[in-house]
């Protein structure tokens, strides 16, 4: 009755802004993202019918702030009349601050519980149960670059190209590293209430996928940076037209926008895109990481630069 996962945030090149159904947790919206290699979350679950109350720690404190939505995860991958567990989960990167930790978590969560209890759920199903919890999670079981679609009631994940077969870099560079001030959900849920222009984005958000999933398919690098950068700007318009607005940026954050139109003003392959924080990630071609890692480390404000492959997406790994 325990089993333990590892799962890696992934970063959206064509993003999820929206909710078409909050109680299902269903996006409005397709996505396409890429998973990371080298930042991970691992999570262990051990049901114990000894126990009153399910219990979370999280890099070795106990933190019930999450813990409503991990449980009830729990009851969609394992049912509601499941024993209570005891979840452990850590990471190596900064948690709740735009990086897609609830990604990585969600993902290694539903990965480990189904493994604890030994059904053996397709990653197809994980992936929906994963979805529930957290939209992008959805999208971390899988390795590579990997497209989100709506299919009539729930979603399909799948993967577009496998890592080894396009293998490019992300550069993140992070420039605070405390709690974002007001969680995806929330604002998302805003933007769909206030923002004049949630309506355009969601119409164009099917133009942006064909575009990205040809460039994808041909290797296109300018086309990618062309379409993502696009697709990231014009969520953060949406965000910053919300009443109240959604500005996750920071001075540093535009700092690092700067530097990456220096670099790319000097023909270096690397495109940025930012989601609900205030830190930067730069994709690249490998040869040019060094690069793009020395450049965004020398930008004023930038407290750390971490630097990933892409990945394989969620796996089960072996207890002691
Ligand atoms: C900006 O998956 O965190 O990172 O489904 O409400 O948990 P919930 O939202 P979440 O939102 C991710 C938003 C984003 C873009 C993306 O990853 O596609």
């Amino acid at each position: 009755m325990r089993a333990t996962a590892k799962a890696q945030p992934n970063i959206a090149l064509i993003k999820y802004w929206g909710k078409r159904d909050t109680r299902r947790n269903l996006p409005a919206v397709g996505s396409i993202s890429i998973t990371l290699a080298d930042l991970y979350t691992t999570m262990s679950v051990a049901f114990d019918k000894s126990l009153g109350a399910d219990v979370l720690v999280v890099n070795g404190a106990d933190d019930s702030s999450m813990l409503p939505r991990v449980s009830r995860c729990l009851d969609n991958v394992v049912g509601a009349d499941r024993a209570h567990a005891r979840i452990e989960s850590e990471s190596n990167f900064p948690i709740a601050a735009g990086l897609a930790s609830s990604a990585s978590a969600f993902a290694a969560l539903v990965v480990a519980a189904d493994a604890a209890v030994g059904r053996e759920n397709t990653s197809a199903q994980l992936a929906s149960l994963a979805g529930q919890a957290s939209g992008s999670a959805a999208r971390s079981l899988y390795g590579g670059f990997v497209e989100l679609k709506n299919a009539g009631g729930d979603i399909i994940v799948s993967e577009l190209r496998g890592r080894d077969d396009w293998p490019l870099r992300v550069v993140v560079a992070v420039t605070a590293t405390g709690p974002k001030p007001v969680g995806s959900t929330e604002a998302m849920e805003a933007s769909r209430n206030s923002s004049p222009f949630y309506d355009r984005w969601i119409e164009q958000q099917d133009a942006d996928l064909d575009e990205a999933r040809v460039a994808i398919s041909g290797k296109d690098f300018a086309r990618l940076a062309s379409v993502a950068e696009h697709n990231c700007l014009k969520m953060h318009s949406v965000m910053w037209g919300s009443r109240p607005p959604m500005i996750y940026w920071n001075s540093t954050t535009l700092a690092c926008m700067q530097t990456i139109r220096e670099l790319q003003s000097a023909g270096v392959a690397v495109f940025f895109t930012i989601d609900a924080g205030p830190q930067v990630k730069a994709i690249c071609k490998p040869e040019d990481e060094a690069a793009v890692q020395q450049a965004l480390a020398a930008t004023s404000g930038v407290e750390q630069v971490l630097v990933s492959g892409l990945g394989q997406g969620a796996v089960q790994i072996n207890d002691d």
